[in-house]
């Protein structure tokens, strides 16, 4: 206990390990699961168009700057703020971080516990034999027991402590780097075969003919925390992967690689629902259910599909468990670096505390279903709360901190490594990072929330 102050910190091995790792993180149920939801909740092209304008000037400047915080300050979010601003309350940044990473862990646990419910009913030949219209009842049946769906959630964390306890070389990076390409190869086939099903045009025509009429200031709101929870930013997520970093590595290219990936797998995983909900006359508007009812009917259509059923959910659930390690992680590197104690120690007492949330949270889609509060779940409010609230507020004063508080020779120093590579949109990130990103928030987050 106590040596990690004295032993070279563990950090990522390679360029193409962190960039695994990185999009690892962005890449996760936040781009198959929710993004296909709330594009069809929220009416289609316009969302789309106005998510990614959040990307690109917001996300992706603030992808960057987390980066940058963590390189300099080679600490968890908490101890990088106190070490780049010591004496100043910027810490509470971090504070903020910690507690939106058990919140947002505590649910994304209970939804990648149903993809692993999935897994294993595909595996034992129960899903695929479900008939088309039968699919919703089947799906609520699980979400709605008591037993199961907890069961789950605890598996999901029990994998990504075990994954965790290896440390960030030969666990986070050994991971990611072998699981990504595999996830974007299968989406691919997938897409392929959504594109060929007789109705597919309506899909598209769903998600890429923008109607501006359907926009309203919470749909707006919605697209931009959005953003945040699928680049993995305004938590402290990226600033402590950040910290593990190389001095070497070129932050700014390795944030726009991210940010392409990501919304990369985000539009083709759109590209495989729509098409099947048009071809099959689903419901856009269905919800967090959506995928869950939408993937098996495509499944049910395509050649070797029971493979493909079991694959596809094994692929979502290991792109969960990289976005599930990559939140634990900030939880773990404050508590060894703060405390001292052991890696394995931090994760007990965090895995203790996170799986004891996710139990309301799970019981919210069926014996908790009516305790609600303003209309809302347990399972909607930390949802709320962290997309809509946390994450848009950690990443304006994350944003304040590069573009003001931090010296702006630091910043460029970081992005060129002390002026060793050129980068062209230098004074664009400074803009967006100064002004444009505090700006939008500050109106989105005032707008969308009365
Ligand atoms: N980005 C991940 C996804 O899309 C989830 C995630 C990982 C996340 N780390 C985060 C969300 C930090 C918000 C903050 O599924």
């Amino acid at each position: 206990m106590g040596k990690s102050k004295l032993t070279k910190r563990d950090g990522f091995g390679s360029k193409i390990g962190v960039l695994a790792a990185a999009t690892g993180s962005a890449i996760g149920l936040g781009n198959i699961w929710k993004f296909p939801y709330i594009l069809g909740e929220n009416g289609g092209g316009a969302f789309l168009v106005v998510y990614l304008i959040c990307i690109a000037l917001i996300g992706m400047p603030l992808l960057l700057s987390e980066f940058i915080i963590g390189r300099r300050g080679k600490l968890n979010p908490i101890g990088s703020f106190n070490k780049l601003s010591p004496g100043k309350p910027w810490w509470i940044i971090g504070l903020f971080s910690i507690a939106s990473a058990f919140i947002i862990l505590s649910y994304y646990i209970v939804i990648a516990g149903w993809v692993f419910a999935y897994i294993y009913r595909s595996l034992t030949g129960n899903l695929f034999n479900v008939a088309c219209n039968e699919i919703g009842s089947y799906f609520d049946n699980i979400t709605s027991a008591v037993g199961e769906p907890i069961f789950w959630a605890f598996i999901v964390l029990l994998l990504t402590a075990l994954i965790i306890i290896g440390g960030v070389k030969n666990g986070i990076e050994k991971y990611s780097k072998l699981l990504m390409p595999i996830l974007l190869i299968i989406l691919i086939i997938l897409m392929i075969h959504s594109l060929s099903l007789p109705g597919s045009l309506k899909g598209l025509s769903f998600m890429f003919n923008p109607d501006f009429s359907k926009l309203t200031s919470k749909s707006i709101l919605t697209a931009l925390g959005h953003a945040f929870f699928s680049l993995s930013v305004g938590m402290g997520t990226m600033i402590t992967y950040g910290s593990y970093i190389s001095k070497r590595e070129n932050l700014p290219k390795m944030a726009v690689q991210v940010s392409i990936l990501d919304t990369l797998i985000a539009l083709m995983s759109g590209i495989v629902i729509f098409p099947t909900v048009f071809a099959f006359g689903l419901e856009p508007t269905s919800g967090p259910r959506l995928i869950f009812i939408t993937l098996p009917i495509v499944f049910q259509s395509m050649q070797f599909g029971e493979f493909f059923e079991t694959l596809f959910f094994l692929l979502i659930g290991i792109a969960a468990l990289t976005s599930t390690i990559s939140i634990l992680e900030v939880i773990i590197a404050f508590i060894t670096e703060t405390y001292n104690a052991s890696r394995k120690k931090a994760i007990k007492i965090s895995v203790s505390i996170i799986f004891l949330i996710s139990i309301p949270c799970s019981l919210s889609y069926g014996l908790m279903k009516h305790v609600t509060f303003l209309g809302k779940t347990f399972f909607d409010i930390l949802d709320f709360t962290s997309s809509n609230l946390l994450l848009p507020i950690g990443g304006l004063f994350i944003s304040i901190f590069v573009g003001f508080a931090m010296k702006k020779r630091d910043v460029i120093d970081e992005c060129t490594n002390r002026g060793r590579i050129r980068i062209g949109w230098l004074s664009l990130f400074m803009l967006c990072i100064r002004i444009i990103a505090p700006v939008a928030i500050i109106i989105v987050l005032i707008n969308g929330l009365n």
